[in-house]
């Protein structure tokens, strides 16, 4: 019997019209465009400033783009699945809606969460659904509005966080193209570190707790940094050896964007120069979820099918993980 891999067969993407940029964020904070660029990369980041519009309205973009590039009737999907960090509300899932929207009437769908891991793990979800033969289409959503938890008067988190989303479409192959290993951690040490400590289970929202500002995201840099630039690198040196691959078999390195730094470190572990890694901070900054599919959707027409892709990510919680994929497809 042939085997079933899960392919990547059709990407979309979607960021909002508005551009904050490094000159708008020093009339805010106390920041400047050079500190930003040489400790970050990121020059500038989109932000969905429209009121009454949450990370759904990304999503359904990102999707509407997909589906109107591939072609692929919404109604065949199986299974719609949203990775994000920032759901419209908690309990009504984003997912449900943005199915719903999109026309995927026959589809189930749900909320995906691991902060900046998110879209990581949601490859092997979809893969895995794919690859059992249980689902013939999985739409995978990567989508953030970061905006609407970043507090605006934080030097430490405002200048790196954008709002985007990223869709792609796993279907079965027989070429043996597309998903082929993974190798994915977490660790609870990192709660402490990258969070947002009000609003949920354990410290629901009060007068008291808005006034602290407890509902926008802390984050201790200098240690979520040393954490992300170790794991990342690890886990992408580790998979590449278990595969018996060398940095000439790798067409590119797909990286999360939180730091350029982070992103350079990872590809000196690995051997890559940097023409093999792709890049999109400097224009989004850390969109989250969204930073793996809007890097594919950058690069889409320069991929060719056979390409070898290592995909890795780190995010609060902490999470992280890399994974190995085939291209499937020529543009
Ligand atoms: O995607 C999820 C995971 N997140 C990440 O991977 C992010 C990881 N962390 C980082 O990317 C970096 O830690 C940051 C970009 C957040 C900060 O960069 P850093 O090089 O770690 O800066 P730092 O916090 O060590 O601060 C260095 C200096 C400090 O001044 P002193 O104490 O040396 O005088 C800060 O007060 O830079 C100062 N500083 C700033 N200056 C201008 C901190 N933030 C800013 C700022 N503008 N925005």
């Amino acid at each position: 019997m042939t085997k079933i891999s899960a392919a990547i067969s059709a990407v979309g993407a979607y960021v909002p019209d508005y551009v904050l940029t490094n000159k708008v964020l020093e009339t805010l904070v106390d920041t400047n465009d050079e500190w930003i660029t040489s400790r970050t990369g990121i020059k500038e980041r989109r932000i969905l400033k429209d009121e009454g519009k949450g990370t759904s309205y990304l999503a359904i973009k990102s999707a509407q783009n997909l589906i109107e590039k591939s072609g692929v009737d919404p109604k065949e999907i199986d299974c719609v699945i949203v990775c994000t960090a920032t759901p419209d509300m908690l309990v009504a899932s984003t997912a449900v809606y943005t199915a719903t929207q999109i026309g995927a009437t026959n589809a189930f769908a749900y909320d995906l969460s691991a902060a900046c891991s998110s879209f990581l793990y949601g490859m092997t979800t979809a893969a895995t659904y794919i690859e059992s033969g249980r689902f013939k289409k999985v739409l995978l959503i990567g989508a953030d509005k970061m905006s609407s938890i970043i507090n605006y008067k934080d030097r430490a988190t405002c200048i790196i966080f954008g709002d985007g989303a990223g869709a792609v479409l796993f279907e079965p192959n027989t070429e043996n193209l597309g998903y082929q290993d993974q190798l994915l951690r977490s660790d609870g040490i990192g709660r402490d570190f990258l969070k947002i400590e009000a609003g949920g289970s354990i410290l629901p929202a009060t007068h008291e707790t808005l006034d602290n500002e407890q509902h926008y995201v802390y984050q201790d840099g200098k240690n979520v940094f040393k954490y992300a630039v170790s794991n990342m690198a690890d886990v992408s040196e580790k998979i590449m050896k278990k595969n018996n691959l060398t940095h000439q078999d790798i067409a590119y390195l797909v990286p999360h964007q939180a730091n350029k730094r982070i992103i350079d470190a990872t590809a000196n572990r690995v051997d890559l120069p940097s023409e093999k890694v792709m890049m999109n901070i400097q224009k989004y900054g850390n969109t989250t979820s969204a930073t793996l599919p809007l890097l594919l959707a950058d690069y889409e027409q320069q991929l060719k099918k056979g390409d070898k892709l290592i995909f890795a990510a780190f995010g609060g919680g902490f999470t992280w993980g890399s994974i190995y994929l085939k291209w499937a497809y020529n543009s």
